[in-house]
């Protein structure tokens, strides 16, 4: 029997902390031993937010090491590149055609942008087409995505019944899969973790990074244990060991955030050792993106040769 296959997508947005890896990244490689599946780089979704080639560059190369370094598999999982698959964005244009405005005026992130009254561009608002083309042309089982992701996937399975309605089967529909127990990572100041609160640990921090970043958690004053610095703890450590030792060093705030700082490093450390090692050579990490996206684009390209057939366009 042939494995079932997921799609997921990652924006080129810089550093990731270690709430994107408890949240999102590390299940993709915890998936890629029972599924095949797709993560695409999604630079064309980036676009509206991050208008500087330099940085766009640099980024797109930044999530590629940090996908290799934390053991995506490209044997496994086909590591593609959004933009060099053109197929994503023909038929995202394809889905703009079947699809009304008051429907995509519902979604979340355009109502969010409206209410802080912001001049919305039209890639932001049809940024649900987009990724209905992205999940779609690889006829995925599941979308693993976090919860602020689940009406996009709701949308993207809309779109495919609509178009299967209107122009015959054509497309499977996908499940979302929501990453809901581990997608909240406290950050250093007790909410999520979150490039805006700025209070992030970054995935790949030195141990420098790593002892500032943990010497900042806030912690109570009313003595005992900080919660701050056990929520982050109970995810580096085994939890009923951790309890005893919270108990044991009652007030001493100090040992235990040393103790956290050890724990982190000896987490970080090897992925960040892989690391250094891709950066090393990035022509051949680009070529694991490269060979990824002619496979993706194998695929799409044989989807949308159905899809053309399918709404009459294929005259030769
Ligand atoms: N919208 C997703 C996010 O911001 C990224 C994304 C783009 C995606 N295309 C996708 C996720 C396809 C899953 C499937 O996180």
């Amino acid at each position: 029997m042939s494995k079932k296959v997921f799609v997921s997508g990652v924006q080129p947005s810089g550093k990731p902390h270690i709430g994107n890896y408890f949240g999102a990244m590390k299940q993709f490689v915890e998936l890629q031993k029972e599924y095949s599946g797709y993560v695409i780089i999604v630079d064309y979704h980036a676009l509206h937010s991050l208008q500087n080639p330099k940085e766009m560059r640099a980024n797109i190369i930044s999530v590629l090491l940090d996908f290799l370094a934390i053991g995506l598999d490209p044997k496994k999982i086909v590591l593609l590149k959004q933009s060099a698959v053109s197929e994503h964005t023909e038929l995202a244009w394809i889905f703009e055609t079947i699809t009304t405005m008051p429907y995509l005026m519902r979604a979340h992130a355009f109502k969010d942008a409206e209410a802080k009254n912001k001049e919305i561009d039209v890639g932001t608002f049809n940024y649900p087409m987009l990724m209905a083309a992205d999940i779609l042309l690889y006829s995925p089982d599941v979308v693993p995505v976090g919860a602020d992701q689940k009406q996009h996937v709701e949308i993207a399975r809309d779109t495919a019944l609509k178009f299967n309605r209107v122009f015959g089967e054509t497309f499977k529909v996908p499940e979302p899969m929501i990453m809901k127990d581990v997608a909240i990572v406290p950050g250093t100041d007790g909410r999520k973790m979150s490039k805006s609160y700025n209070n992030t640990i970054p995935l790949f921090a030195s141990y420098e990074e790593i002892k500032k970043c943990v010497m900042s958690i806030v912690t109570d004053s009313s003595g005992g244990i900080p919660k701050n610095v056990y929520a982050i703890h109970k995810l580096f450590h085994n939890e009923k060991e951790l309890k005893k030792i919270y108990e044991e060093k009652s007030g001493k705030y100090k040992e235990l955030k040393e103790m956290l700082i050890e724990d982190l490093e000896k987490f970080i450390a090897p992925m960040r050792r892989k690391r250094k090692e891709f950066e090393k050579d990035i022509p051949k990490a680009l070529a694991v993106l490269k060979e990824g996206s002619e496979k993706a684009k194998i695929v799409a390209r044989h989807k949308m040769r159905e899809v053309k057939e399918k709404i009459g366009v294929n005259v030769w």
